[in-house]
């Protein structure tokens, strides 16, 4: 099949890779309420069609942060991606640059920030966790910097990660021992293209960024349930001190629904943040994204910069987004699907597709600068939102 759109990237994602992955990527938490607003709320907006206008030139580029993006988009931060291509956060950090957008590297990701600069892609946006061991911290904002990372994503969403049953349903998290292992190999024999490209070849399979930082965990499920144990939750606002003494470039916060938690940020001093409910994998229940944007937009948009992101997959969701305040959207599943489907020539292909649906959905609106897009792109009376 040849993907014409993000969801059929997900279709060819869910055959190649192994059962847990997908499964870890696709999901959400607890019943999964949040993770289908995210995507249902953005359907309900309805755009505005509007004709007659002139549309030949299009201005699809914005400045975030101080960096120049040739579209509003940026890759969000996802754990474990080089599980899902070989060295897959190098594949997607080339997709990024080819598409003139930035690529935000996780605490988790199987790679480091090093091993990105060598490989020669540009020195992405860091995404930063606060674990418990803080040397270990700033050790790890100092690397970042050193290799050139100016964007710093601080993910505030996540002091206990939220249950995700469908892990436990594959045997990604709860199986020890044999059955584990068992679990694992019938699920890596059935898949043998992910078998033979990530398993064999696109070793070693650790989290590079905390790997010093964990003694005696062979499997990447070690890893997480250390990560998990050890995330700090004594981490308030105050603590923005500590990551502004450790990082002398902007500071983004990831993470934030409610507009009281977006005056904090401002009050704290970040200079952007990305309205959030981390894609539905932490509390279910929680409203979806893009109800969220307006309120914070209209309350802190003056103060600093917003991203949002949540449910995402089309170009068309870009302009909705922008029209309800964001700068730019952060997509997650969309480029880990494409990932696990095709390394970085479908990473590369997904944002094509964007970029084509953003183009098309400004035509039809008539709206000619993604700077200019605002509610006058909405059909107010259609949107259920
Ligand atoms: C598989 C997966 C792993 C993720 N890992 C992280 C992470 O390590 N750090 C983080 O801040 N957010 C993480 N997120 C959340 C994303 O950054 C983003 O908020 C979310 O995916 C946006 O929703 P979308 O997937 O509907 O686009 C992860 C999301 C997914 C799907």
């Amino acid at each position: 099949m040849r993907a014409a759109s993000v969801s059929d990237f997900r279709e060819l994602a869910r055959r190649r890779l192994p059962r847990v992955l997908f499964e870890y990527i696709d999901g959400g938490s607890y019943a999964e309420a949040t993770l289908a607003r995210n995507v249902a709320d953005l359907e309900a907006v309805a755009l505005r069609q509007r004709v007659m206008r002139d549309v030949s030139q299009l201005d699809m580029g914005v400045e975030v942060l101080g960096q120049k993006l040739a579209m509003p988009v940026g890759l969000a931060p996802v754990g474990m991606a080089g599980m899902y291509g070989r060295r897959g956060e190098v594949q997607a950090a080339k997709a990024a640059a080819g598409a003139g957008v930035p690529f935000c590297l996780s605490t988790l990701g199987i790679c480091t920030v090093e091993e990105l600069a060598r490989a020669g892609a540009p020195p992405p946006w860091f995404q930063l966790y606060i674990l418990k061991d803080r040397s270990y911290m700033r050790e790890l904002l100092q690397r970042a910097r050193a290799a050139g990372s100016r964007v710093l994503v601080f993910t505030v969403d996540l002091p206990t990660p939220g249950a995700r049953y469908r892990d436990v349903r594959s045997g990604f998290t709860g199986l020890k021992g044999l059955p584990a292992v068992l679990n694992q190999l019938q699920d890596g024999i059935t898949h043998p293209t992910w078998l033979w490209d990530v398993w064999l070849r696109g070793r070693p399979h650790t989290l590079g960024s905390v790997a010093g930082a964990v003694q005696g965990s062979r499997r990447v499920t070690d890893f997480l349930a250390w990560v998990a144990a050890n995330f700090d939750r004594t981490v308030t606002w105050a603590d923005l001190d500590w990551v502004r003494q450790n990082w002398d470039g902007p500071i983004v916060v990831k993470g934030v629904l409610d507009v009281a938690d977006a005056r904090d940020a401002v009050r704290a001093g970040a200079q952007g943040l990305v309205v959030s409910n981390h894609g539905g994998r932490q509390l279910d229940g929680v409203r979806s994204s893009i109800t969220a944007l307006p309120k914070i937009a209209d309350a802190v948009g003056g103060d600093l910069e917003i991203l949002m992101d949540g449910g995402v997959r089309s170009g068309l969701d870009v302009l909705k987004a922008l029209a309800l305040g964001a700068k730019a959207c952060l997509v997650g599943r969309a480029w880990a699907y494409a990932l696990g489907a095709g390394g970085e020539p479908a990473v590369s292909h997904m944002l094509r597709i964007l970029r084509a649906e953003l183009e098309t959905a400004m035509i039809l609106t008539g709206c000619c600068s993604v700077r200019d897009a605002g509610l006058e792109l909405l059909d107010g009376d259609a949107s259920r939102s």
